[in-house]
């Protein structure tokens, strides 16, 4: 495999979609499909260091995954938390720093626990960073991010007339990160299903049929190189 891209997009954020799909065409439970996923975020994460992409967001876990059966959504936690205690190597040896985004609390016991003591652990880690989404949801976020606009505006401390763009943004749970340059979705669907709304208001989208278990640097590369051959324009016109 070839190593680093002349320009790579800074920020990747993945959709890993069809964990399920992959499970039970292999007749296999789910959480085998899980498991295997869990597999392919490991993968992924080493691909961004080979080939230079600086943020990377996983939409882990949605506000929505929280009405699964209650089996699926323990077993996920528990995949989690093993994730976290197992991966600290590899974003030691890679220089990674772990973020978190979403209402962490509402996540369970062990794995908020994990997920400090990681990111404790990584807090220096300036070479790249993995920011995993968990119990996210983006419209809760732009929500949250109006009512403490709201709350300061009531405070005094900002005026009606201060709120813009950047004034929301950096009450976003993103506001330490750059917006996707790329969001990647996995088995096929053409939706953003409640992810980066606002952060990905410029992103070039790529969707493939495979899905998350069976992705790997081949086809990421293969996402990365599509990304350099589109043309941004942010709404202007060609080379303006
Ligand atoms: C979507 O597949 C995937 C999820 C809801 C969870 C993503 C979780 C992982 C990749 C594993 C754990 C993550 C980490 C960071 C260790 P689906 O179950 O919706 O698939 P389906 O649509 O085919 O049923």
């Amino acid at each position: 495999m070839s190593a680093s891209l002349p320009h790579p997009p800074t920020h990747v954020a993945i959709i890993m979609d069809g964990n399920g799909r992959w499970a039970r065409r292999q007749g296999k439970p789910r959480i085998e499909g899980h498991k295997a996923g869990a597999e392919s975020v490991r993968r992924i994460v080493e691909a961004c260091s080979e080939f230079g992409v600086r943020y990377l967001t996983l939409y882990a876990f949605s506000t929505e995954n929280w009405r699964r059966p209650p089996r699926e959504v323990a077993e996920l936690m528990r995949l989690l938390e093993r994730f976290l205690a197992e991966r600290l190597e590899d974003l030691e040896r890679h220089d990674i720093r772990l973020n978190a985004i979403g209402d962490l609390e509402r996540l369970p016991l062990p794995v908020r626990r994990g997920l400090s003591r990681v990111m404790e652990a990584t807090r220096d880690n300036s070479s790249g960073v993995l920011t995993l989404a968990l119990s996210y949801g983006s419209r809760a976020e732009i929500a949250s991010a109006a009512r403490r606009l709201a709350e300061d505006v009531a405070k005094g401390v900002l005026s009606p007339e201060q709120i813009d763009e950047e004034a929301l943004a950096a009450r976003l749970y993103t506001a330490d990160l750059p917006d996707p340059d790329l969001v990647i979705r996995t088995a096929g669907e053409m939706r953003l299903s409640n992810f980066l709304l606002w952060q990905a208001s410029y992103a070039e989208i790529w969707v493939t049929d495979k899905t998350w278990p069976e992705f790997d640097a081949d086809l990421f590369r293969q996402a990365l190189d599509d990304y350099g051959r589109r043309e941004r324009r942010f709404g202007k016109v060609p080379n303006a």
